[in-house]
C-alpha cells in the first residue's frame, strides 16, 4: 500500500480550525501519516536525521499549510533549509537522489476568496501562481508536481463547511493513487452566509 506523508506546516496547529479539520478527515485513511512539524519542533530546531528518514519512507508527500502573507508559514522555510538543503546539497547521492520521482501534493488554506486571487482582485494573481516557488522547488528536487487542493475563505467557514472540505480532501487523496490524473486545480470556495 502506498504510504502518504502529510507534513503540516502550521504555526499553531492547536489553534487551527481549517487545517485541523482537513487533517482529521484523512487521519484514518490507510497508509496516511499526518505530522505537525511546528508542534514537533517548537523552536524550529529540526531533527534532520529523523525528518530525512520520514521523507524517504514515504511514497508520496503532501505539504499542507495555511497561506500567510502569500507564502507558507516560517516553519516551512526552516524545514526546507534544514531537510532539503541536507538532502540535495550535502548528501545528494544517499538522500536527495532517493527522493526523486515521488509525487508532491499541495494542500493550502486561504482566508481570502477565490475571486481575490484574480488579476482584477486584491491579490492580483491565482494562488497557484503565488505558490510558484514551491513548484520550482519540486522541480529542483525531482518531485512530481500535481495540481494543488485549495480551500478559500477558510477563516470564516462554519464547522460543517470545513467538514465537507475534509470529505473532498479525503476523496481526493483516496482517488489519487493515479497521481498524475489531476489536470485541473481543485478549488473549494466556502460560501459563507
Ligand atoms: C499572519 C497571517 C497572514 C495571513 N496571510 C494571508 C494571505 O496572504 N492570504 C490569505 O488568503 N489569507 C491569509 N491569512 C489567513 C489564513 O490563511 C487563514 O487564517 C488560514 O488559512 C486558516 O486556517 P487555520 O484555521 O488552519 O489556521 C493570514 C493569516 C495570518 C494569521
Amino acid at each position: 500500500m502506498a504510504k502518504t506523508l502529510v507534513l503540516i506546516f502550521h504555526p499553531d496547529f492547536n489553534q487551527s480550525r481549517a487545517n485541523k479539520a482537513l487533517a482529521n478527515a484523512i487521519a484514518d485513511l490507510p497508509g496516511v501519516e499526518t505530522f505537525d512539524v511546528q508542534g514537533a519542533y517548537p523552536d524550529n530546531n529540526i531533527d534532520t536525521d529523523r525528518e530525512v528518514e520520514r521523507l524517504l519512507a514515504a511514497d508520496r508527500i503532501v505539504f499542507q499549510f495555511p497561506i500567510q502573507w502569500y507564502a507558507a508559514p516560517p516553519i516551512f522555510q526552516a524545514w526546507q533549509n534544514a531537510v532539503l538543503t541536507r538532502m540535495f546539497y550535502i548528501n545528494y547521492e544517499n538522500e536527495g537522489r532517493l527522493l526523486e520521482g515521488k509525487p508532491l501534493l499541495l494542500v493550502v488554506t486561504a482566508g481570502n476568496t477565490a475571486s481575490a486571487y484574480r488579476p482584477a482582485g486584491a491579490n492580483m494573481m491565482p494562488l497557484e501562481e503565488i505558490l510558484n516557488p514551491l513548484r520550482v522547488t519540486a522541480n529542483r528536487c525531482g518531485l512530481q508536481w500535481n495540481k494543488p487542493f485549495f480551500v478559500y475563505e477558510a477563516m470564516k467557514a462554519r464547522d460543517e463547511q470545513l467538514q465537507s472540505a475534509g470529505v473532498r480532501y479525503r476523496n481526493w487523496l483516496d482517488e489519487t493513487d493515479a497521481l498524475r490524473s489531476h489536470e485541473q486545480p481543485l478549488l473549494i470556495s466556502m460560501a459563507v452566509s
